[in-house]
């Protein structure tokens, strides 16, 4: 580590610097802590690395500690577990971070990353131990204790006081420093620490881990202390990051009073959200949550994107939108995930293309992301003010992923989406709706095979995404910044109007009265609620002035069968639909009533409701254990709250509370002069955002649940991981959530932290 260190300095020298541009160089320029999920998030970013460490939180009941650092360097890190050992083995085990102890680090041949200093209670062990890449660590803890031998981690040099187990990447390009060329994880006691090591190998070669004793000294009371040092590094390169005032407008920029009031501590970075969106953005791509993906995910970029445009610089959306366009493939398909790194050599390994080595796998099996790009382009690019201008010299760049300009590889893009929608504007049937790619059991964002109630019709890309690419495609050929031969904005705007007059009702589901509160009464008691939530204010069965209930579908069979489940995704359409009928915005209305008439609970809006499902196997299908179930997505409220300020905007535009800017269609939407109407819209807005209001510590955060206290009958958080073993663990951070940096609740309470 000595001898690194020197390293890095005399590779400094050679460079050039000076010992001031060192200490500026490595002065973190991001540094913060999240505590989410049971777990503290220490995040770091400096000019040698960008890391995230997580550690089982001080008051865990578990008996074991997790400790995992994720980079976006190659989407590699470390997972590890200390169990208890000898006499704590009966109790829990303590270890915490020794305060401001977490720093970047480097090793030989440049490996870069972190470290920090551990403080043990007791003598400990090192249990499963994943090194190398994020998505090895993400299989071993959802996919129930799934390890692949090819990631086997070595023995390195180890005494008692220092201990190195390596990850030798499975495609090593130079021999002679080989043993470098990977992850390495190290584990050393500082000169002022009494704990000690020891390391006992494997019996197998590399196939048996080594054991690793943590030991500490006991005190009086039986317990002890020492500190341990653990050091995860990669030579993986390292992204450099969009820091605060690169990534926002800075406060004061021309604009309305909204915006004003959006940037405050933006820039700056006095908002601590500010920071922790930062973290997830780079000048090449935007990642999309910590720690299970901090790499590129082409849906939650430009969803994110769309929320979070207004109070971004031209850079940072350019970076953005960049990326997706370098990664489309030859057809002008959007890529969903990029797989890079070591992972990437199993996969094409997997494929039957060991050739490739470590060569990004891009992978391409969603539907809704081909159609999210060119909304995301016209509205930066025609609507608001960073886009102005912009549109040829980014439309002329050359991709750096691929060969051509940003303009050829839009091309087939716009090309491959008018070719899909096209069979629908022929001819409605639902034979003719986007459905599943062949042989996938996922496409949209609800993608999981439960997600869609395995459906294979989704309701978002079917009703919302279709038309909305293709409206954009003709906003952006109207406007000239798009030419492409062939192209004929009017004829892109025939087919867009089919989809948006005759997609929503194949989707549409009635349930009459009778049967709807017989469904409503047998799912409280299926689901452990109350039938006391059926009563009270607020509560009218969905559109029950027709005497029953009618929402939208989930998705449709590929028979067309409906997925009766009550869903918040209408949200898509409220953001990025043209013609967004009257009936279609009183399916709004009614879905953002109490849970379980509606999707609002105390806590937040849930995301699917199967209480209306005549399929009752849906009620434990989507339960509030299931990662797309009964639960509460934050970037889906952002969206659901965007788009009825965008809806309601199109009557009359609040420049207090309304950050983004959707120009208004002209003529306004008829129902806007229906006032009551329109008041029953706000209604459900301010219901809304009650709603979001009441978990609003834990909007930037990916995903929970709730429990059910049916002495208050109301809802309180609940992590979701802890539900169900297979429950799927949220991050921290995630960015879409972070779309809430954008909106502003109407009632001018605040959500910002
Ligand atoms: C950081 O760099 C700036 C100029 O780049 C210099 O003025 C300043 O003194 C440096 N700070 C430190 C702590 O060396
Ligand atoms: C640990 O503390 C956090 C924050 O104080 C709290 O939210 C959480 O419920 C506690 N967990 C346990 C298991 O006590
Ligand atoms: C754990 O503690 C209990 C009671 O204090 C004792 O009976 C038991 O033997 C202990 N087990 C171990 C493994 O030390
Ligand atoms: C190697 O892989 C096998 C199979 O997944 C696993 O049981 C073993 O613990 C691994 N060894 C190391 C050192 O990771
Ligand atoms: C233990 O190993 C470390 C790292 O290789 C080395 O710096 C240290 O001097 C060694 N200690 C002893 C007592 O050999
Ligand atoms: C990692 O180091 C090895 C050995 O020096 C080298 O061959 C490889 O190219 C390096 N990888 C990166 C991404 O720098
Ligand atoms: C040793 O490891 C090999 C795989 O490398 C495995 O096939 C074998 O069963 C192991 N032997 C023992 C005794 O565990
Ligand atoms: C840890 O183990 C060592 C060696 O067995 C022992 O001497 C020491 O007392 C143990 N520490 C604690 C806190 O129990
Ligand atoms: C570190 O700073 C130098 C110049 O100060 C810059 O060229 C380089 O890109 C930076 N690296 C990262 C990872 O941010
Ligand atoms: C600020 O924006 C308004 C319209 O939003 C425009 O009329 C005005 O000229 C702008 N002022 C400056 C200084 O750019
Ligand atoms: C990558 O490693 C695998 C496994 O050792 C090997 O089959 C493949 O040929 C390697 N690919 C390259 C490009 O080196
Ligand atoms: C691009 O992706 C789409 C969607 O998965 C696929 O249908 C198409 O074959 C891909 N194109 C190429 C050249 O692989």
């Amino acid at each position: 580590m000595r001898v690194a260190s020197i390293g890095l300095f005399g590779l400094l020298q050679l460079l050039g610097a000076t010992a001031a541009q060192i200490i500026n160089d490595t002065t973190p320029s991001l540094a913060f802590k999240v505590v989410s999920g049971g777990n503290d998030n220490y995040f770091l970013r400096d000019n040698l690395t960008s890391a995230q460490m997580l550690l089982t939180s001080a008051n865990s009941t578990s008996v074991s500690r997790r400790l995992v650092v994720a980079l976006p360097a190659g989407n590699s890190g470390a997972l590890t577990y200390f169990l208890p050992a000898g006499t704590s083995a009966n109790g829990t085990l303590g270890v915490s971070l020794v305060d401001g102890s977490l720093r970047s680090a480097t090793a030989d041949y440049f490996n870069v990353g972190v470290q920090v200093d551990l403080a043990f209670d007791g003598n400990a062990t090192l249990g499963v131990t994943i090194l190398g890449a994020v998505r090895a660590m993400r299989d071993y803890v959802e996919g129930g204790g799934v390890m692949h031998d090819i990631f086997n981690y070595t023995l390195g040099e180890y005494n008692e006081t220092a201990v190195r187990l390596h990850r030798q990447w499975i495609n090593t390009t130079s021999p002679s420093s080989s043993d470098y060329n990977g992850a390495n994880l190290y584990l050393s006691v500082p000169a002022d620490s009494s704990a000690r090591l020891s390391v006992i190998p494997g019996n197998n070669g590399t196939w048996t881990p080594p054991t690793v004793h943590i030991l500490v000294p006991q005190n009086g009371s039986g317990t002890g202390t020492g500190i341990v040092t653990v050091k995860v590094v990669t030579n993986e390169t390292s992204l450099a990051g969009l820091d605060t005032q690169e990534l926002f407008l800075p406060e004061g920029t021309n604009g309305t009073q909204a915006l004003h009031t959006a940037l405050q501590g933006l820039a700056s970075g006095d908002l601590a959200a500010a920071k922790q969106v930062s973290f997830l953005t780079y000048t090449d791509k935007f990642t999309a949550g910590g720690w299970r993906f901090l790499t590129y995910f082409g849906r939650d970029s430009l969803i994110a994107l769309r929320l979070l445009m207004p109070t971004l610089t031209s850079e940072a959306i350019e970076s953005a939108l960049g990326a997706v366009i370098e990664r489309a493939n030859s057809t002008g398909a959007l890529c969903h995930e990029e797989t890079i790194g070591d992972y990437a050599s199993f996969v094409n390994m997997g494929n039957g293309h060991p050739e490739l080595g470590n060569e990004p796998y891009y992978d391409y099996k969603m539907i809704d992301t081909d159609l999210l790009l060119l909304p995301a382009m016209s509205h930066y690019f025609l609507d608001l003010p960073q886009g102005q201008g912009r549109a040829e010299q980014f439309f002329a760049q050359n991709a750096t992923l691929q060969n051509g300009t940003y303009a050829e590889i839009l091309n087939r893009t716009v090309f491959y989406n008018l070719e899909r929608a096209t069979p629908f504007s022929q001819s409605p049937n639902i034979s003719n709706l986007i459905g599943l790619r062949p042989g996938q059991p996922v496409g949209n964002w609800r993608d999981s095979n439960e997600g869609i109630g395995f459906g294979f019709y989704p309701f978002d890309v079917n009703t919302a995404l279709v038309p909305a690419s293709l409206r954009a495609t003709q906003a952006l050929v109207t406007a000239g910044l798009l030419n492409f031969s062939r192209l004929d904005a009017s004829q892109i705007g025939e087919v867009a109007s089919v989809w948006e007059a005759q997609a929503p009702a194949l989707f549409d589901v009635t349930v009459n009265g009778t049967e709807a509160e017989a469904r409503l009464q047998n799912f409280v008691r299926a689901a452990n609620l109350s039938s006391a939530l059926l009563e009270g204010s607020g509560n009218s069965s969905a559109g029950s002035e027709s005497g029953g209930v009618s929402f939208y579908a989930l998705s449709l069979m590929e028979d067309g069968t409906p997925v009766e489940v009550l869903n918040s995704d209408t949200s898509f359409n409220l953001v990025y639909g043209a013609n967004v009928s009257r009936e279609f915005l009183q399916h709004v209305v009614d879905a953002l009533q109490p849970y379980p008439r509606g999707l609002l609970t105390n806590i937040g809006m849930v995301v699917a409701n199967p209480a209306y499902d005549s399929n009752t196997t849906n009620i434990d299908i989507l339960d509030r254990a299931a990662y797309h179930g009964t639960v509460v997505w934050s970037f889906q409220q952002g969206l659901m709250a965007s788009g009825l300020a965008r809806q309601l905007g199109f009557c009359s535009r609040d420049n207090t509370t309304t950050v983004d800017t959707n120009p208004t269609p002209s003529p306004a939407p008829s129902w806007c002069s229906d006032a009551d109407f329109v008041q029953s819209l706000r209604d459900a807005q301010t219901r809304l955002w009650t709603s979001i209001q009441g978990a609003k510590s834990e909007i930037y955060s990916e995903v929970w649940s709730y429990a059910f206290d049916n002495s208050t009958n109301t809802f309180s958080v609940v992590d979701l991981a802890s539900l169900s073993p297979s429950g799927t663990e949220s991050d921290a951070i995630q960015l879409w959530s972070y779309g809430f940096l954008g909106l502003l609740d109407p009632s001018g309470n605040s959500t910002r932290s």
